[in-house]
């Protein structure tokens, strides 16, 4: 059966069919599947039971791993319940028990609830994410994503000129310092330094441009700090209407697919006295948005 998306929303966000994700893909479906993500930039694929060598072969036909050797991973390698090459995103700990709503791992992930782009914090960020839902709770748990193409599109001409060279400043520190979770060692703090990324971002086959926002951007280079985040919380507020937002909602064996790039998302709530178990891979972007400064 050949590869068919089809949109949920319109322009943003489609479903695949004619696809196993546990079996390697033919030249014309990973081509299918590009074309579909550089149209869509989130893709859905339902009933895709996966084991982790499978999700990381499937994500592998798409391009390169993100290197586990840059900053930015918050559980310790020896507290790591999986095996390296898949980020654990579930609220286990390395025996397989919930985590304790103390546990700086948790706080981390509630940093995820605030609309953010993977490795925005990274001077090269991210290309895809690909999440795989191995247990979802009976509650909550959807994870939204914002069309940050269709918000360029709709910005007004004068806020459209204002934001074509600017410059921010992400790091993990700003977004978690926006939920009040300053505690960070001076290691971390060290590894969590900024990095910049151009505010107007162009998709490299599409040529179609986003905002680059991100909860991790913390600064505009030239602004005040308060000026800045003014701005940045305001341009977030646009770019996350209604209009801009798909919501999905999780089946056992969903596989979700975003590009990064143009797309911004955020975890939703749940019980947190019920597992969720969530794996992602993810993918390396090509180059820096613009040159960092030493
Ligand atoms: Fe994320």
């Amino acid at each position: 059966m050949p590869v068919s998306i089809r949109a949920i929303q319109d322009g943003f966000a489609g479903e695949v069919t004619g696809v196993r994700c546990a079996e390697p893909l033919s030249s014309e479906d990973i081509a299918a599947i590009e074309a579909g993500m550089d149209q869509y930039a989130v893709l859905v694929f339902r009933d895709q039971p996966l084991t982790d060598q499978q999700q990381m072969a499937f994500s592998r036909q798409f391009g390169e791993f993100e290197s586990y050797n840059t900053p930015g991973h918050i559980r310790k390698k020896e507290d790591a319940r999986l095996s390296s090459g898949i980020a654990d995103f579930s609220n286990l700990d390395k025996s397989g028990k919930i985590m304790s709503d103390q546990d700086r791992v948790w706080f981390f992930k509630l940093g995820d609830m605030l609309w953010h782009s993977d490795s925005s914090f990274r001077p090269i960020p991210a290309k895809y994410s690909l999440l795989s839902g191995r247990i979802i709770p009976s509650w909550g748990a959807n994870t939204e994503f914002a069309d940050m193409r269709a918000a360029y599109d709709a910005l007004d001409d004068r806020t459209r000129a204002e934001v074509e060279d600017l410059v921010c400043e992400h790091s993990l520190l700003f977004s978690r310092e926006m939920i009040g979770f300053t505690e960070m060692s001076p290691e971390e703090r060290a590894a969590f330094r900024p990095v910049r990324q151009r505010l107007v971002r162009t998709h490299p086959v599409s040529g179609r441009k986003s905002l680059f926002l991100s909860a991790h951007a913390g600064s505009i280079l030239g602004w005040t700090v308060p000026e800045a985040r003014m701005f940045l919380r305001d341009l977030t507020e646009f770019a996350t209407q209604d209009r801009f937002v798909y919501r999905h909602v999780w089946r056992v064996h969903d596989l979700v697919i975003w590009d990064n790039r143009t797309t911004m998302h955020r975890a939703r709530r749940f019980d947190k006295t019920e597992v969720r178990d969530v794996r992602r891979t993810t993918l390396a972007g090509d180059v820096m948005t613009i040159d960092q400064e030493a």
